[in-house]
């Protein structure tokens, strides 16, 4: 979900709906507003995008200069109108936004029904904002309200909420959900994420768990979860606004996937001095702990979760140290030996994906050097760990990550030759022979990405299969999973991905004439096994398509169509082989004509477990 308010002078309706438009990517099946209304707070809710909502409230309370707003990914209750926020007490004295769970909420429900309340909704959030209205009522003060509210609610949540007859102010809480505050002149904005206003400011305020704020046309201030007063520090983001548009493109993850070679070199940027890797300006590691450590646990989601799979392969290469991967959500329930000795890495573009941010809490807790590689700092996750590699990829905004993967994987490249280079694990030759090519890298990507037609007439061709299966070894097997995920997200046709030497245990079963095989087969170590498993495919009739690389004269002769890729050391291939199957997903969906920066039941950002 995301949530936004704004205090100031400007239309508040108007206001609130741009700024919804730019965090729809986080949750979109139903949306709505409150704002002042000649006779108190007027809610308006719609069931599906943020351009219904506008429809509704077009023309409505032009004088509005202060509102709240929220775009819903449902959790607890269907995708209906009455459970649309925001959600209002029994007077209409308040009206309340929210992004997060609350856990205990049955139990707040059940005591309050006994109290008389009548509950319109079936959501958790209800129950906040009744429970606010009799403690405000009890207390008659907001700050108060709040911290009481706190003591009584567990789980997490982001609140933005407005009073009747307070008509300048707007309160805000957050515990474990995202939330920032933007100054601008005259006008105060709050939101699930920094794009939501950008237009309109650069100047943010980060709030701490527990953080109670006040907004004003003026400013903020800010109490802590016991309500005494604290002061705040006013951080000026790099982003700028065209970084959040779609310049010319007709989507935005087709902007972002052609932004990948400035992405990767951007990353690479002020990291890399003569020939070596010198991460000393964002790591606080010293050389002790780079001694100290043993393992090197890797843990993330969705697609961040693939980046770690690719950056694993070469961290048992550049590194002496045992590597392990997980999912963020089975990380965190089971029982992997982490301590003092692990370097814990939490991969993730949002830095609020709510698993892996339990996960970074469990490795903390038992002594692992927590470190974060993210696209957002400021973020949950960033402000819990250690040490943090920011990546540098711009604010990403369609919901199947692509540029944010590639940017992801060259952290994680530049951390395992960092690390390489602290322990001595790997020669000066060796590091500047991987340096150098990695320095090639943005541009053999921009390379790939001038194919694009080469992939629409691929898509063209096969748009219509029911089913794909993905095949890869090695470093290409990660890959092979991330092509699968990305088609399946936007264009929703069955695709799976397999590790190409394990096919004949069972997909295979499933090949014939009508399922295509897309293989990532670079000219690598695992090259020759991959083509024995490609001609396993033929041998069952399964249309092959490689992404091979350049030059390669098999490639014509076993396949049945064929993207080539630069030639490339071993290791970086997934930075190239990559971009075919992004923009092959794309392609499929836009033939398809699916909603490919807003894939049905996905959310940029899953702040809830
Ligand atoms: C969601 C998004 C994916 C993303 C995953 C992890 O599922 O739709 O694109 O890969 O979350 O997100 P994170 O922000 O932690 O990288």
């Amino acid at each position: 979900c995301g949530i936004v308010g704004y205090v100031g002078d400007k239309n508040a309706s108007c206001v609130i709906l741009d700024s919804l438009r730019r965090l729809e990517y986080r949750g979109y099946d139903s949306a709505g507003m409150a704002i002042d209304g000649a006779d108190g707070i007027e809610i308006y809710k719609e069931v599906g995008k943020v351009a219904d909502l506008a429809k509704l409230v077009e023309g409505k309370n032009p004088n509005a200069k202060r509102g709240i707003g929220h775009t819903r990914w449902a959790t607890h209750g269907g995708v209906t109108l009455l459970n649309a926020h925001p959600h209002s007490d029994r007077n209409g004295q308040f009206a309340l936004v929210h992004n997060g769970i609350i856990e205990n909420y049955m139990d707040i429900k059940e005591q309050l029904q006994r109290e008389g309340v009548a509950f319109k909704s079936e959501t958790d959030t209800e129950v906040i904002v009744h429970l606010l209205s009799n403690y405000y009522d009890e207390m008659k003060d907001m700050v108060e309200a709040m911290v009481k509210l706190q003591e009584t609610l567990s789980g997490s949540y982001a609140l933005a909420v407005i009073r009747k007859g307070d008509d300048r102010k707007i309160y805000c809480v957050r515990r474990g959900s995202p939330l920032v505050l933007g100054l601008g002149e005259g006008e105060t904005f709050c939101a699930s994420d920094v794009p939501a206003f950008l237009p309109y400011t650069r100047s943010v305020v980060y709030l701490e768990e527990g953080e109670i704020a006040e907004l004003r046309p003026d400013g903020v201030t800010v109490w802590n979860s016991k309500g005494e007063l604290v002061s705040k520090d006013v951080h000026t983001v790099e982003w700028d606004v065209t970084m959040a548009e779609k310049a010319g493109h007709s989507h935005y993850m087709h902007k972002e996937i052609h932004e990948q070679g400035m992405v990767l070199r951007t990353t690479l940027k002020g990291r890399i001095s003569d020939g070596r890797v010198d991460l000393s300006k964002d790591l606080n590691w010293t050389q002790e702990d780079a001694q100290r450590w043993k393992k090197v646990h890797i843990i993330a989601c969705g697609t961040s979760y693939y980046a770690a799979l690719v950056a694993e392969r070469v961290f048992e290469r550049w590194t002496d140290l045992d590597i392990r991967v997980d999912i963020a959500s089975e990380y965190r329930y089971r029982n992997l030996r982490c301590d003092p000795e692990t370097l814990a890495i939490f991969v993730s573009q949002s830095g609020e994906t709510a698993d892996t941010i339990a996960a970074q809490r469990k490795a903390r807790a038992e002594g692992a050097h927590c470190m974060a590689i993210t696209n957002v700092r400021g973020s949950t996750l960033a402000r819990e760990v250690h040490s943090i590699l920011l990546l540098k990829a711009g604010p990403e905004i369609g919901v199947a990550a692509t540029k944010t993967f590639t940017g992801q994987v060259a952290a994680l490249f530049l951390s395992a030759l960092y690390l390489g280079r602290l322990r001595g694990s790997m020669t000066a030759d060796e590091e500047a022979r991987l340096v150098n090519e990695f320095l090639q890298i943005p541009y053999k990507v921009e390379n790939v990405l001038e194919k694009e037609n080469e992939v629409i007439k691929l898509a063209q061709k096969y748009h219509d299969r029911q089913d794909f299966l993905f095949i890869g070894r090695g470093i290409s097997f990660p890959v092979a999973l991330e092509g699968a995920l990305k088609l399946k997200e936007i264009s929703y046709i069955h695709a799976e991905a397999y590790a190409a030497g394990e096919m004949k245990h069972g997909p295979i079963a499933l090949l014939d004439e009508k399922v295509p095989v897309m293989a990532i087969i670079p000219r690598d170590m695992m090259y020759e096994k991959t083509l024995s498993n490609v001609l396993e495919a033929k041998a069952r009739k399964a249309p092959v398509i490689g992404v091979c690389t350049e030059g390669d004269e098999h490639a014509s002769k076993y396949m049945d169509d064929y993207v080539e890729v630069p030639w490339t050391d071993e290791e970086f291939s997934p930075f190239l082989t990559v971009i075919p199957l992004q923009l092959f997903a794309f392609h499929v969906a836009k033939i398809l004509g699916k909603e490919i920066d807003q894939p049905r039941n996905l959310a940029k950002s899953v702040t809830v477990e």
